[in-house]
């Protein structure tokens, strides 16, 4: 099913995108991945064993992102699947949140996504056909204290995705959105909030997701899939 395909991964190298880079190395699919630190990327496409396209990029520059877009179809000739799982949090109280975290927030999660997923819509526009996989999490339609920069980006990207599905639609481009509960990766090094860890859903479970919907048939592809731990439900 995914044979050939041509799949861009953005943040390839974080607990989801790793994860999934692995799960679709033995797939036969074409893979370009992305995210800003080359060495990481070089690290990862050794441990694949297949041969992959790395383009170390920063999503919040969108000069950036167009190249990685022309280097994926200068060397492939197209794009059949974006899959966007680079992100960051800030989670602090609202009344600590400086102007610099909310714009950290919005240029790295809401405006990268944005950047990423018109870039490779425009090629999929083209070519009528495509699939763009966005992880936002739950985050994205619940609101939780502490995730007012967060949750402002991510509630974003499920507003313009919606949107551009819309327009994408009678071109045979579909998008997903994918609302994970909390996930053990590194991305939960970098937050000053205490979390249990133990409780979360791990990156395999994300990534099996992913892969789902990636592998669906054409009609069958969801719009979204939500999935959350136990211990934490949103309804
Ligand atoms: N972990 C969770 O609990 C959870 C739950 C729901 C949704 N999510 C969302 O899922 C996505 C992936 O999360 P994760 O848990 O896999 O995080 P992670 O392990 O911290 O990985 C983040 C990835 O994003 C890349 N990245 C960061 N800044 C970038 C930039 N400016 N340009 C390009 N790439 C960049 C990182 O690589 P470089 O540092 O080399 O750029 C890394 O590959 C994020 O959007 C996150 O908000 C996470």
């Amino acid at each position: 099913m995914l044979q050939d395909k041509v799949i861009v991964i953005v943040g390839a190298t974080g607990g989801i995108g790793a994860t999934l880079t692995r799960q679709l190395a033995p797939t036969g699919a074409r893979l370009v991945l992305a995210a800003r630190k080359e060495e990481s990327l070089a690290i990862l496409a050794t441990e694949l064993k297949v041969d992959v396209l790395i383009v170390p990029t920063d999503i919040t520059q969108p000069q950036q992102v167009d190249t990685l877009i022309q280097r994926t179809i200068a060397q492939f000739g197209q794009i059949d699947i974006l899959v966007n799982a680079a992100g960051a949090g800030i989670l602090k109280a609202y009344n600590t949140i400086e102007p610099a975290d909310l714009e950290a927030m919005l240029n790295l999660n809401l405006k990268g996504c944005f950047y990423t997923t018109q870039a490779a819509a425009k090629e999929m526009q083209k070519r009528k056909s495509g699939h763009i996989c966005n992880v936002v999490g739950i985050l994205g339609k619940h609101s939780m204290p502490m995730a007012a920069a967060y949750s402002a980006s991510k509630f974003g990207v499920v507003g313009f995705s919606k949107s551009i599905a819309e327009e994408l639609k009678r071109f045979g481009v579909k998008i997903t959105l994918f609302y994970f509960g909390g996930i053990d990766s590194p991305f939960w090094d970098q937050v000053n909030l205490k979390v249990d860890r133990n409780k979360m859903l791990s990156c395999e479970t994300a990534a099996n997701a992913i892969f789902y919907a990636l592998s669906a048939e054409p009609q069958a592809i969801p719009m979204e899939i939500n999935i959350q731990p136990e211990s934490h439900l949103f309804f």
